[in-house]
């Protein structure tokens, strides 16, 4: 048996109907399903392990804490981090959130530069201008091509005062992959600290934090096989140990002493990072997710997908009424489309009355959306567990779309 087939066997939800259609699912670039590992692991950890973390002298709570330090070893080191360089965190929102209140606020000022993209997702986006806002920096937005590409050149042009380049790696509605060297080479040329948005990259290609040489690396355990509710931000040994970036939530556990009239904080930045109850569960969950990718090797991984993705793209091309967006090559993980005459919202619902799950809309991208005129587009988003077959659901799935529209 292949192992996509072993895989699908592993996620109970791929067995369940939807309108009395078996599920096809195709939004895995919202949200990945989960599997049995991942589910036991979580239900153990309750079952056998739930003690608060650290405070506690009791034997559970010793279980507990070695359950997230053995959880957040497994974590960083399938990232290709060091363990104190994680900080957990809910989701890729709250860790791109944490480098505004753990760095920026602390490290930009008027006059300094912010440069992201047209290809962001808005957590990636937003942030930013609300970090100029605040500092009085300013934001420059690199152009994106129709394919989803960066104008390299136009942000090698413009690196004047440039403090921070926040940049996706993977974009959630096209797939184009980022040239990270190229960016990383830019900013160690004039000083700047570089934020990479892994949402999408980390369930798709081997990542290595430290290969890579970004100094934040942002990511969500849900999109990862993980529970919703895990992530975390990884930040570069170097910024830990010159305090370049600070705690950004205070309370218990981060702390060393409390006097009546000042804090002192954990010299640990593990402890100094984690400041109330962490959700162990979550946790151990996404490390059971990391590990089960693990045995599966993210090679294959990668290059199962590429061939999903390079089908689908050949199928996709030959339905008159789909124009396929984004680039042909270098890019993984999703599919949009704009179908004539069709608004992408009415698309999804007629393959939803087929069983087939698939987002519409501008997936939180609307600079992309508005510099391209695209009021929505359609997107399908490919796991481990996809087949060919299910392209093939999808494609006859057109038919009635084409029936229902008469386009
Ligand atoms: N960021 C998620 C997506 O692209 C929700 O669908």
């Amino acid at each position: 048996m292949s192992f996509q087939q072993n895989s699908r066997d592993d996620f109970p939800v791929l067995g369940t109907s939807v309108h009395g259609k078996p599920l096809v699912y195709l939004d895995n670039a919202a949200t990945t399903q989960k599997p049995n590992v991942v589910i036991d692991a979580i239900a153990n950890y309750y079952k056998q392990s739930n003690a608060n973390v650290h405070r506690g002298v009791h034997s559970l709570s010793d279980k507990s804490t070695l359950a997230l330090e053995e959880a957040r070893n497994t974590i960083t080191h399938f990232l290709g981090a060091k363990n104190q360089e994680l900080i957990l965190t809910r989701n890729t929102t709250e860790a791109i959130n944490g480098v505004l209140y753990g760095w920026a606020l602390h490290n930009l000022t008027k006059g300094d530069v912010v440069v992201t993209s047209q290809l962001e997702h808005h957590s990636n986006f937003v942030v930013w201008q609300q970090v100029c806002k605040m500092t009085g920096a300013e934001l420059k937005v690199v152009p994106v091509n129709a394919n989803g590409e960066l104008d390299y050149e136009w942000l090698e042009s413009h690196t004047q005062k440039v403090k921070l380049m926040a940049f996706t790696y993977v974009s959630n509605a096209l797939g184009t992959v980022l040239d990270v060297q190229r960016v990383v080479s830019v900013a160690r040329n004039v000083g700047a600290r570089v934020l990479l948005d892994g949402a999408q990259a980390v369930a798709h290609m081997l990542v290595d934090f430290t290969k890579l040489g970004v100094d934040f690396f942002a990511f969500s355990g849900h999109k990862l096989y993980g529970p919703m509710g895990s992530g975390g931000l990884l930040v570069r040994q170097e910024l830990l140990d010159k305090n370049e970036m600070h705690p950004w939530l205070f309370g218990g556990g981060m702390i060393a002493e409390v006097h009546a009239d000042h804090t002192l904080f954990h010299d640990d930045p593990v402890e100094r990072f984690t400041a109330g109850t962490p959700d162990v569960a979550s946790a151990v969950g996404l490390a059971a997710a990391c590990e089960y990718l693990t045995n599966i090797g993210m090679e294959t991984v990668a290059q199962h997908e590429a061939t999903l993705v390079a089908y689908a793209l050949e199928k996709l091309a030959q339905i008159p009424s789909v124009e396929i967006l984004g680039p042909l090559t270098n890019r993984v993980g999703s599919v949009s489309f704009l179908y004539a005459g069709v608004h992408a919202h009415d698309v999804a619902q007629v393959l939803d009355s087929q069983g087939i799950a698939v987002r519409s809309g501008h997936h939180c991208t609307m600079p992309l959306h508005l510099a391209h005129d695209w009021i929505a587009t359609t997107r399908v988003s490919f796991a481990i567990y996809n087949t060919k077959a299910d392209v093939d659901t999808l494609i006859t799935g057109f038919e009635k779309v084409s029936q229902v529209f008469g386009k």
